[in-house]
């Protein structure tokens, strides 16, 4: 005859500590940087609206590394590889600069179409020539050259070192892309 099978002897499981009231974590102290919070307001749009025309002006700048064709193209399709790259890296610390001020950096395609002061111009046809691709380029490097600069005299009346040392790097790299294009049309 089978022995009757025993129960295994329930043990008493310990309650689980309980977690420190939400109430006792110290909070986040107010951002005391030394610029006041409406300058810093306004530094953060000017970022955003430079943060916009950077995006998209890589995105162009990308968009024409995938579409070009012809003779220029191995040369063309290197050069605004090393340019794209370059300014993608940039963004993340466009975007970090905002968000250390304080503010959300615009992250979506709606954000950056309305802030942008550059036109999406889609739909460039397949026999869209190379020389419209690089006079396009011109125009976008500038324009983001021309946001730099606004946003830079912003900075500088608030003593914002940091900002205007970024928007002095991105001015150097976009004025000598600017340049770079422009020597291709002539
Ligand atoms: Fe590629």
């Amino acid at each position: 005859m089978a022995k009757p099978k025993t129960k295994p002897a329930k043990t008493k499981t310990k309650a689980a500590p309980v977690a420190a009231p939400l109430a006792s974590a110290p909070s986040a102290p107010n951002i005391d940087i030394g610029i006041s919070g409406g300058e810093r307001k306004k530094i953060a749009d000017g970022l955003s609206r430079f943060l916009a025309d950077s995006y998209t002006l890589y995105l162009k700048t990308h968009n024409f590394h995938w579409n070009i064709t012809g003779a220029m193209f191995n040369s063309l399709h290197t050069m605004f590889e090393t340019q794209y790259t370059e300014q993608w890296t940039a963004l993340d610390e466009i975007a970090e600069r905002i968000r250390a001020l304080g503010f959300n950096a615009p992250g979506s395609y709606r954000e950056f179409v309305s802030l942008t002061s550059i036109p999406e111009e889609p739909g460039l046809s397949d026999s869209a020539d190379w020389r419209e691709m690089v006079r396009q380029l011109v125009v976008g490097n500038e324009a983001v050259c021309r946001t730099a600069r606004k946003v830079l005299d912003i900075a500088d009346d608030a003593d914002d070192a940091p900002t205007e040392d970024l928007l002095t790097q991105r001015l150097q790299t976009h004025e000598k892309y600017a340049w770079m294009l422009r020597s291709l049309l002539q």
